[in-house]
């Protein structure tokens, strides 16, 4: 129940934020969000946990975004092995985790041609996971997207770069066209442009008008795993630099309630942020 609701809480939040919420307001009330989600999940499970997993399936991604830590930063290619995916799906599933579910790091799922059968694999061991695809929707065709619904996908997040940050032609808009009433349904668009208020990656990227932050839900929130394996801080942990665990040799769970890790994230609850990642990125890192 708490998966269903966390899910269709977050699409409610995506469209009211594209549609409704002015620029300038959209951080405030992502945060709002999130603090909600956090004492919610809190109240409901009694036990801190995340609501949201971040697995990092392949590394590739055919894009080089001026707003995307890839714009400068090489990153190594590879594929998380089928076995540790897996692995860690049979962990998920171990303690009963119902939230948000993603393929996503700083990649573009569509290159990993496993993507079908992996989004199928996690529907099948986590049935009440909302699958949330965010990709740059230039590898979309009416095939894949109906193939991927099929294989459980709840929502495909399609992000749209407005103005000089447009990549190529929007091709996925035709995809999308002749799909059936189902598949259309997954569809989400997000736009993002020069003036929305957008993340330095920690640093790593400068935008025009960065996200500053006085406290961080985020860390309470999403559990990433990079494709080794790895447990990093954050999403905006790009380089890695911060690792709790592995989940090939310990249990997600395990490497969650590290006392480090929960002193850690307690503080950044509180916007006592210590590590130099979080003081760039709470600043804003460097505006363009
Ligand atoms: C890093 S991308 C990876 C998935 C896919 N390649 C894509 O672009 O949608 C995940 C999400 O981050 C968003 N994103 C990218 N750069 C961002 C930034 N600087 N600030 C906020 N969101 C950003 C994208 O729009 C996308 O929704
Ligand atoms: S934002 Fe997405 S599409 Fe753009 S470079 Fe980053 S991962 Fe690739
Ligand atoms: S403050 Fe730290 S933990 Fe929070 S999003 Fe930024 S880098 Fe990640």
């Amino acid at each position: 129940m708490l998966g269903s609701v966390e899910g269709t809480m977050l699409n409610v939040l995506f469209k009211i934020n594209d549609k409704l919420v002015p620029k300038q307001h959209r951080a405030g009330l992502r945060d709002v969000y999130d603090r909600g989600d956090y004492y919610w999940s809190r109240l409901t499970q009694r036990r801190d946990i995340f609501t949201q997993v971040e697995i990092e399936t392949n590394t590739n991604c055919n894009r080089k975004c001026r707003i995307c830590p890839r714009h400068k930063h090489e990153r190594e290619i590879g594929f998380m092995p089928d076995a540790l995916y897996s692995h860690l799906l049979d962990q998920l599933a171990s303690i009963g985790f119902r939230g948000r579910l993603s393929p996503v790091f700083y990649n573009e799922p569509l290159m990993d041609p496993r993507i079908f059968r992996l989004m199928k694999e996690a529907k099948e061991k986590l049935p009440r996971t909302n699958i949330v695809l965010f990709t740059n929707g230039s590898l979309l065709t009416k095939e894949n997207i109906e193939e991927l619904v099929e294989a459980g996908v709840d929502t495909l997040l399609v992000s749209q770069y407005e103005g000089n940050l447009r990549a190529d032609e929007e091709t996925y808009v035709d995809a999308a066209r002749d799909v059936s009433p189902r598949a259309r349904k997954t569809i989400r668009y997000r736009t993002l442009g020069d003036e929305d208020f957008l993340s330095s990656s920690g640093g790593l990227v400068r935008v025009k008008k960065p996200v500053t932050k006085s406290r961080c839900m985020q860390a309470s929130l999403s559990c990433v795993v990079d494709f080794r394996g790895d447990v990093v801080l954050c999403c905006n942990d790009y380089n890695g630099n911060h690792v709790f665990g592995n989940v090939g040799k310990e249990h997600i769970l395990d490497i969650w309630n590290k006392p480090e890790f929960k002193k850690l994230r307690k503080q950044l609850r509180h916007g006592d942020f210590q590590l130099d990642i979080c003081k760039t990125c709470a600043a804003g890192g460097v505006p363009a």
